[in-house]
């Protein structure tokens, strides 16, 4: 067995791939969904809302006893705002950052607390880690670069645990798409993080695109 791997956002386009492969790989998957549980995919299905602070704490305690079985982690659950520049408040900047940064980061932690995190992997967006100016996306962007900071230092402060980040560009049949970009087989992400998180590589920041279906190095410790 290579393990048991938390997925979140394991009932989304990514997040499915992820299941069946990650399942085929021998992975124990406990798998998170938030309101579509999905039928016939392998694993043990959690549901919970990973929006808030308060409500990751209430799935961790609620999933205790699964979650401390979980030497992997992918989180590939994160919000994204598609609202134009002039139209964001405050709580758009809030829900991307919370779902992204602050709900990756408490599951880790949790993880760290009870000594059982091998390897965990963020899922980016293929332009993380690039500075330049959004009409859209923006908090998202704002988020998936705090993500991969995250990510960086985590690797930094623990060396003996695999963090590393995936960024993959558009996906095929995603909700927001971005029409100057080719779009990515879920399928060819899910391959890049799946090996990433088994490799043996840490503070990896690696890039997925039609071009680059292995993925590039964008950035390494
Ligand atoms: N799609 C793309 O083109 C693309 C490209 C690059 C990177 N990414 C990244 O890849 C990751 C997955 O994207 P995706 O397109 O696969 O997402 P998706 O299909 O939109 O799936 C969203 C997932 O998040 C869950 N979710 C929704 N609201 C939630 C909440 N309040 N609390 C907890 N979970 C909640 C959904 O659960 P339910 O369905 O059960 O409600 C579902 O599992 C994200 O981090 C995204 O930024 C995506």
């Amino acid at each position: 067995m290579a393990g048991n791997v938390l997925i979140t956002g394991a009932s989304g386009l990514l997040g499915r791939e992820l299941v069946h492969l990650l399942h085929q790989r021998g992975f124990e998957v406990t798998a998170h969904y938030h309101s579509h549980l999905r039928g016939g995919l392998p694993g043990h299905w959690i549901g919970g809302d990973l929006s808030t602070p308060d409500a990751v704490r209430s799935f961790l305690r609620k999933h205790a006893q699964t979650l401390r079985g979980c030497s992997h982690f992918v989180h590939a659950f994160g919000p994204i705002s598609s609202k134009p520049l002039g139209e964001l408040d405050a709580d758009d900047f809030l829900l991307d950052f919370q779902g992204n940064v602050t709900a990756f980061h408490l599951i880790v932690q949790q993880l760290l607390d009870w000594g059982v995190l091998r390897s965990a992997v963020a899922v980016g967006f293929s332009d993380a880690g690039k500075i330049r100016p959004y009409r859209k996306v923006l908090t998202h962007a704002v988020a998936k670069n705090a993500l991969l900071l995250l990510v960086l230092s985590l690797a930094g402060e623990h060396p003996g645990i695999r963090f590393n980040m995936v960024s993959p560009s558009t996906l095929a049949g995603a909700r927001v798409v971005d029409p100057d970009h080719e779009p990515l087989d879920a399928a060819v992400a899910a391959t890049a993080i799946a090996d990433i998180l088994e490799g043996a590589g840490t503070g990896i920041h690696l890039r997925v695109t039609p071009d680059h279906p292995g993925g590039e190095v964008a950035h390494a410790l």
